[in-house]
């Protein structure tokens, strides 16, 4: 047996044991220390005294003692394989009641010291260097041993009978190197197990006569045979294999390792079919040589199952159609050949009774069994991993498989292109074409009865729409394809399982839950999934379901696209009703503008927005000149704040309005019949004051236009200057002028009201305030007091 299958084997056990305690014991937690492959020269000392399964494989510990695990009371597993022990106290265990599992393969061990243990079910001393078989007088106790590992360079009778009495599942027996000098053929005949594995030396060439069928095994393995026999020589190997003939006992028989000539395996063929086997396995075979057309005796057999694992055949010096015969002219139920260079395979020459063939791992080619008429009791057929290529052949291989129900052909190169008619068999159930490259076109011709189909690892880009109804399709593989949606469930209307990850699936539709009525598994992760309003559907209809029947949710299904979600998990993708129901987003801003609009006709009817934008405006630039016009120079030669010209009949208005409001402020206004000299004509007077007024303030009714205006038209056709200086004239509009009641010689007062640069006196209260602070704003500014 090799290193790496006698630890998948031990690892097989070890997880079936802890199975099985855990489901005797599910209240209890298990504790697994695993310090295998650390360089350990001891147990380590460190362990929670709670351990129940303590893996110290693999190391260097060349000692055990009872202080190393003492202390462990609860210890159930203990695994020392491939460590260098060389002697072992079995009294070092005695305070581990619950041990069951102890391995200790692989070490150097030639002794042990006995101690009654009755709880072990496993006990494994195989691959070490005992002398004689380490079975103590105490090993009788042990009724419920279940393992046994055992190694030895001697056997005898006598060392059996401690445990004879026990019904032990499987022994392992593992022969030294060194074994073989002084054999006793009847040395097993007390061993009473179920099954027996017997490991020859490796290097010998097999020179035993043990007789390996004498103990009461059913089922019986032997490794390490190397028998390549001149002609006529005298055989051991064939010998063993004849005493087989005579224990009606015995059901299987595996063979491991084995190096022989094409003509002795054969031989060993031959030999088996004539024994009582039922289940024949044999790998790991070497054969050399070349074979003789011997004539193969068919008649009087058990056997049901052979099987052939991995041959390595040197070269194929003979025509091989002879293997090929004996091997499909079996009358078998159960025929594996795997892992041999095999090219091709005949058809059966009469009807056959195989079941099951299993031919993977080959070479075979898209013509075997072509025109095959023979095999009508087949059930399944295993072509995975060869060298088809055309699935056109290969459906039409089926046609005359009437019983075929499973059919695996994935891992070839199978493509599907020239379109004849569809000769699928009837009967198939399960067909596996995963692994090719196949594409749509796959779809036109499936089997119609066909009820799980695996198609993953293909070249599928979509599945057609018309594909021809597959009304028992329950499961369907198309992982690792390039889809780019979720079929609709139109053709199969019974899908109850879909596996469509690692696709191109962005936008998932998400009527195909509704669509597949009947679906009760999903597995759809791994696409790169859009982020957008489209698949929020498909979120909403994967989170309605229960989360068993989505495979892999949440975790395995996250955004792709948009770069900002990129790795968001699907559940946590959540987007706005509004930004995805244009509909909804064309009412909402229709809305929005309809309300903006009354708003705003309301503020302007109601509230006369524009004569505060107006005023805002005006302030606004104010402020702005006033920071750009150099102040010293302005102020220079000015006593008033503000020269404030109006007519006789808008007095009563600016003395009780305009002076209180402008004076609190420490404004200094002039009126004209407040400061006015006399003597002097009106006109002097004003231009006199409107120089020493930073601003000169007109206010405007009616009346100011018919009796006063005209001094200052006067003024103004004089002063050129001031004329584009209209900045410092305020005009006041306190009651509207229409237009036509300005004389037509008044250019100067028709461009100012053309310019519309007043201020409007507003009729409402409310307004008032802000109309006076614009007004102080405009004409307020520091005066310097030596000026006065
Ligand atoms: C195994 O033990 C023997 C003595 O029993 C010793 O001679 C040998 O060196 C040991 N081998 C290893 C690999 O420790
Ligand atoms: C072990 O088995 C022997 C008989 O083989 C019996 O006499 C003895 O009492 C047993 N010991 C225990 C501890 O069961
Ligand atoms: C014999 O081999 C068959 C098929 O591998 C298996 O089902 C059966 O359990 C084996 N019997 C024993 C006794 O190991
Ligand atoms: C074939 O094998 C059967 C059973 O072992 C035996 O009776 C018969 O004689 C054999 N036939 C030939 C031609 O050897
Ligand atoms: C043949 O193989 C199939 C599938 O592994 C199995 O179900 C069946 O029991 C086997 N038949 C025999 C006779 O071992
Ligand atoms: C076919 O045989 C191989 C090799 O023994 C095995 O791994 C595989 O599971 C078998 N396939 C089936 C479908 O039984
Ligand atoms: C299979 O049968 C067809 C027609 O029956 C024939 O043309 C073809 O040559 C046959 N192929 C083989 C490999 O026997
Ligand atoms: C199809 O075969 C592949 C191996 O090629 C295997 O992994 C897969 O499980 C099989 N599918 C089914 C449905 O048995």
């Amino acid at each position: 047996m090799t290193k790496a299958n006698s630890s998948i084997f031990r690892f097989a056990i070890i997880f079936m044991l802890i199975l099985e305690i855990r489901i005797q014991l599910s209240e209890e937690s298990e504790l697994l220390v695993d310090r295998s492959k650390m360089d350990l020269t001891h147990v380590p000392k460190d362990l929670s005294l709670k351990t129940t399964i303590l893996d110290v494989s693999q190391n260097s510990i060349s000692e055990l003692q009872a202080s190393d695990i003492l202390s462990l009371s609860k210890l159930r597993i203990l695994i020392l394989s491939y460590n260098r022990i060389q002697y072992l106290d079995i009294s070092v265990f005695k305070f581990n009641q619950e041990l069951e599992y102890l391995d200790l393969s692989h070490n150097n061990l030639s002794k042990i010291s006995c101690h009654p243990t009755v709880n072990l079910k496993h006990l494994d001393l195989s691959f070490n260097g005992f002398e004689v078989l380490p079975i103590c007088k105490e090993f009788g106790n042990m009724s419920q041993l279940d393992f046994l590992g055992l190694s030895a360079t001697l056997l005898q009778k006598s060392s059996v009978l401690p445990i004879a009495h026990l019904n032990i599942n499987k022994v392992l027996l593992v022969l030294g190197e060194h074994y073989g000098q002084k054999e006793d053929p009847e040395s097993l005949q007390d061993l009473n197990t179920k099954s027996l594995h017997i490991v020859f030396p490796t290097r010998k060439e097999f020179d035993f006569v043990l007789d390996v069928a004498a103990s009461t095994a059913v089922s019986l393995e032997l490794s390490n045979i190397k028998y390549v026999p001149d002609d006529n020589e005298y055989s051991y190997f064939i010998n063993v294999l004849l005493k087989l003939q005579k224990n009606p006992r015995l059901l299987n028989l595996t063979l491991n390792n084995i190096e022989t000539t094409w003509n002795s395996f054969i031989k060993i063929l031959q030999l088996v079919w004539h024994t009582t086997i039922e289940y024949f396995s044999i790998s790991n075979v070497k054969l050399t040589g070349e074979l003789d057309h011997e004539y193969f005796n068919y008649s009087g057999t058990s056997l049901k199952a052979l099987s052939i694992h991995q041959v390595f055949s040197d070269a194929f010096r003979f025509q091989q159609g002879y293997v090929y015969n004996i091997f499909s002219n079996m009358k078998i139920q159960n025929l594996t050949v795997t892992g041999t260079r095999m090219l091709h395979m005949l058809c059966p020459l009469h009807i056959s009774p195989l079941v099951y063939l299993n031919f993977s791992n080959n070479l075979l080619t898209d013509v075997v069994f072509k025109n095959c008429t023979s095999l009508t009791a087949l059930k399944t057929l295993i072509l995975q991993m060869n060298q088809l290529k055309e699935l056109a052949n290969i459906i039409y291989m089926t046609k005359d498989m009437k019983s075929l129900q499973q059919l695996d052909i994935s891992q070839n190169s199978l493509r599907y292109e020239n379109e004849g008619n569809c000769f699928w068999t009837k009967s198939l159930l399960i067909l596996n074409m995963s692994s090719n490259i196949l594409t749509d076109s796959v779809f036109r011709c499936l089997p119609p009865s066909v009820a799980v189909l695996d198609l993953h690892n293909n070249r599928i880009v979509s599945i057609p729409k018309d594909v021809t109804s597959l009304e028992a399709l329950e499961e369907l593989n198309v992982a690792f394809n390039h889809l780019t949606d979720l079929p609709g469930c139109g053709t199969f209307s019974r899908l109850s399982v879909l596996i469509i990850d690692y696709n191109l699936v962005s936008h998932p539709s998400a009527d195909f839950l509704y669509s597949c009525q009947k679906i009760r598994s999903i597995k759809a992760g791994n696409n790169p999934f859009q982020c957008s309003c489209e698949i929020r559907e498909f979120i909403k209809s994967i989170s309605q379901i229960s989360s068993e029947m989505v495979k892999g949710w949440p975790e395995s299904y996250k955004c792709a696209y948009p770069e900002s979600y990129k790795g968001t998990p699907l559940q946590d993708f959540h987007i706005s009703q509004l930004s995805c129901n244009t509909t909804l987003l064309i009412i909402t801003i229709g809305v929005t503008v309809l309300v903006l609009v009354v708003t705003v006709t309301f503020l302007c009817i109601c509230l006369d927005l524009p004569w505060y934008l107006r005023m805002i405006c005006q302030w606004t630039q104010t402020r702005y000149r006033a920071r750009n016009t150099p102040l010293e120079e302005l102020q220079r030669n000015l006593q008033f704040h503000a020269f404030i010209s109006y007519s006789g009949h808008d007095s009563a208005w600016v003395k009780s309005e305009l002076l209180p409001n402008l004076e609190k402020e420490d404004i200094r206004i002039c009126l004209h019949e407040r400061n006015f000299v006399p003597g002097k004509s009106i006109v002097e007077n004003i231009i006199n004051f409107i120089e020493k007024s930073y601003k000169t303030i007109f206010v405007l009714s009616p009346n100011f236009v018919q009796s006063e205006w005209c001094h200052y038209e006067l003024y103004f056709a004089h002063h050129k200057l001031f004329q584009d200086a209209s900045d410092n004239l305020i005009l006041i509009l306190l009651e509207p002028i229409p237009q036509y009641s300005i004389p037509s010689n008044y250019h100067k007062l028709k461009t100012l009201m053309a310019q519309r640069t007043f201020l409007e006196w507003p009729k409402e209260k409310n307004k008032h305030g802000l109309f006076w602070a614009n007004l102080r704003a405009t004409i307020n500014i520091k005066l310097i007091e030596q000026n006065k």
